[in-house]
């Protein structure tokens, strides 16, 4: 196969990519969205603030802008994300207690149904656990209108678009010995063995020197995906250059390749120039488009 799309649909995988709407008219930038995947994530253009900028009243023009683009290409879309602490509109902010919970409850219910049919999976509670050894919850506004917020999200979206993927999306829960992860997999048991409806979560895989890929990847992707799930790479960047940074995407590809229900990989932007870090060349094309060491090296293992 000459693309990612095309070499991950050999396996029966996607290969996505982060798309910001302000960016469609860059015919570079374009050309290789629509060459190289087949799955898209709106970077930004999905989420509380961008969706309800004032409460109760929905703006979903920048991220139509992106579906639209997509599903006329015939990519599948990844949403993101109903539920989180950060990137909430102002007028969340401050709130809490019961009207909190149910602003939250009626955002995860107005956007899923709005987006009904069109979306593959939704990361319908993103970052909700905290780094560090406690292995617990990352305290947030959400978080203290109390523990069960997480599967209430997760219910109303279920609801809202039953044949969309649910997922749980987090970062730092790479490393199966890392307390975060095992924080998220007892979550996942939990809400399996309750049967709460879950189907998916998602690993970001913001990788730097402080944060290297792990080399028991593999073993946190099958750990989880032995639970009943689905286990996607939602947000794939690595710091670095050269052989380097290509052979430590090699390692993220092999291990979702080794487990059967790692059913797709995102990368979170297609230029180093289009990354989110501030500084580095985190991504599989260069500023310019060109095809990167790493990008070779992930569709030579795909
Ligand atoms: C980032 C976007 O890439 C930036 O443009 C924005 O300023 C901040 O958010 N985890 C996530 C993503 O789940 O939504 C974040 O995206 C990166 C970290």
């Amino acid at each position: 196969a000459s693309t990612l799309a095309a070499a991950a649909q050999q396996s029966g995988r996607y290969f996505g990519t982060a798309v910001a709407a302000n960016k469609l008219g860059d015919s570079t930038y374009t050309g290789i969205l629509n060459r190289e995947f087949d799955m898209v994530t709106a970077e930004n253009e999905m989420k509380m603030d961008a969706t309800e900028p004032n409460q109760g009243q929905f703006s979903f023009g920048n991220g139509d802008r992106i579906v639209n683009q997509a599903r006329g290409q015939g990519k599948r879309v990844r949403g993101h994300a109903l539920a989180w602490h950060s990137q909430q509109p102002g007028w969340m902010q401050n709130m809490g207690g019961s009207s909190l919970r149910s602003a939250m409850l009626n955002h995860v219910t107005q956007v899923a149904s709005y987006y009904k049919g069109k979306i593959y999976a939704w990361d319908v509670v993103n970052e909700a656990f905290a780094d560090g050894s406690s292995g617990g919850r990352r305290d947030s506004n959400l978080q203290r209108t109390g523990n069960d917020w997480i599967e209430a999200a997760f219910r109303a979206a279920r609801s809202a678009d039953p044949n969309a993927k649910l997922c749980y999306n987090d970062y730092n829960t790479d490393n199966w010995s890392h307390a975060k992860t095992q924080g998220v997999y007892n979550m996942v048991r939990d809400f399996k063995s309750r049967g709460v409806p879950i189907d998916c979560v998602g690993f970001q895989a913001h990788f730097n020197s402080g944060n290297p890929v792990p080399s028991n990847y593999h073993t946190t992707l099958g750990n989880f995906a032995a639970l009943g799930v689905d286990v996607q790479i939602t947000e794939l960047d690595i710091e670095g250059s050269g052989s380097s940074q290509a052979q430590q995407y090699q390692g993220v590809v092999q291990a979702c390749l080794s487990v059967a229900r790692c059913t797709g990989i995102t990368v979170w932007g297609i230029r180093d120039s289009d990354s989110w870090r501030a500084s580095g060349t985190p991504l599989l094309f260069d500023g310019s488009g060109n095809k990167k060491a790493a990008y070779t090296s992930v569709l030579n293992v795909l």
